[in-house]
């Protein structure tokens, strides 16, 4: 089984990443991190124990990360995902004690015990990530591979015109991972899955009702409408009432912004590729951050054609097909949901 660790801002489309990779028989998430970001450290620790409450998972690690960006203050963003981060879903506290140990720490000590057998996913700011390379200068190499969800490289940002979210909330950090990634050389490189893919990820009502059906073995006509906008879901099965109480949240989010009634997927796109790259079409890029600019501070430039002189330090994810990923995704959580 590969091996992960989960660095997260959980989040209602980490959460799906989370239920994502414990659905999936080949992989074992060996530690979770978690970062401020989407809410603060403390309240995503909460959500990941409580999430592997919810899938009544076996003790996984879950690691406390810093409370604020590397230079910054922390900037939260409860409209995007609730007051909890998990959008309208409630989950109980959970009694699973949290790891002694930083998110820093749990990095460096997991990829010293097991050299070249670990993938890292991160899909919230970088952070926990930044701050165990000042520990450990050697873990780019030490790591089997880093995946990472964000960045924008040829579209808008999602935060300010030119700025992706996780990159937004701590431009520094990234900056100090992909230098160090770049800097180690490491093979392979860094995959990046920016917003130039990961919004083509769109996630309608239809395939949660899908999802519902595979959880509840239902052929796909008897189950009909999701529950009315508003109204908290009936759904008999946990996992499936969490994501229908959590997306629905998401999907009034992306309505907000005239994107439609969807959701994109970015975060469960991310950990599907870490499992399987074939998933992802890439090509290498040096990619860097803007830290300086007063319009542009946390843009990302990707240079494909070596125009900086530097060597690529990334792959950057430049396409897919996104019902390849929504076929997998809802057959694994649903069937792992109806267990
Ligand atoms: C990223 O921002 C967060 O709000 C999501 O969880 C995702 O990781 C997308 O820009
Ligand atoms: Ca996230």
């Amino acid at each position: 089984r590969q091996k992960i660790i989960m660095d997260v801002d959980t989040g209602i489309d980490d959460s799906l990443g989370l239920l994502y990779l414990l659905a999936c028989d080949d992989a074992e998430i060996v530690g979770i991190a978690s970062t401020a970001g989407n809410v603060p450290a403390r309240r995503v620790a909460a959500n990941n124990l409580a999430l592997l409450d919810l899938c009544r998972a076996p003790a996984v690690e879950v690691a406390l990360g810093a409370d604020t960006p590397l230079a910054i203050p922390l900037r939260t963003t409860e409209d995007t995902h609730g007051p909890q981060g998990i959008g309208y879903a409630e989950l109980p506290p959970s009694p699973r004690p949290l790891s002694p140990r930083t998110a820093a720490r749990m990095w460096v000590d997991l990829v010293r015990e097991h050299p070249g057998e670990i993938i890292g996913l991160c899909t919230g700011p970088l952070t926990n990530l930044a701050l165990a390379l000042r520990i450990e200068p050697q873990l780019p190499l030490l790591l089997k591979r880093l995946v990472v969800m964000g960045g924008a490289f040829d579209h808008p940002g999602n935060t300010t015109p030119t700025s992706e979210w996780n990159v937004h909330v701590d431009p520094e950090a990234w900056k100090e991972v992909f230098d160090a990634f770049g800097a180690a050389h490491a093979h392979p490189r860094p995959l990046v899955c920016g917003l130039d893919v990961t919004e083509t990820i769109e996630m309608f009502p239809a395939h949660l009702t899908r999802l519902a059906e595979v959880a509840e073995s239902l052929p796909a006509q008897e189950v009909s409408e999701t529950d009315p906008p508003g109204s908290r879901s009936k759904a008999s099965n946990p996992i499936v009432r969490f994501l229908t109480d959590a997306v629905r949240f998401y999907f009034e989010f992306h309505q907000q912004y005239d994107q439609g009634y969807l959701a994109h997927m970015h975060d469960p796109f991310a950990a599907a590729v870490a499992l399987d790259p074939t998933l992802a079409v890439t090509r290498p890029a040096t990619v860097d951050v803007e830290l300086t600019g007063t319009l542009t501070r946390g843009a990302t430039v990707a240079d494909r054609s070596g125009m900086w002189g530097r060597e690529p330090n990334a792959d950057i994810v430049i396409g897919t097909d996104p019902a390849v990923f929504f076929e997998r995704m809802i057959d694994k959580v649903g069937t792992f949901a109806r267990a």
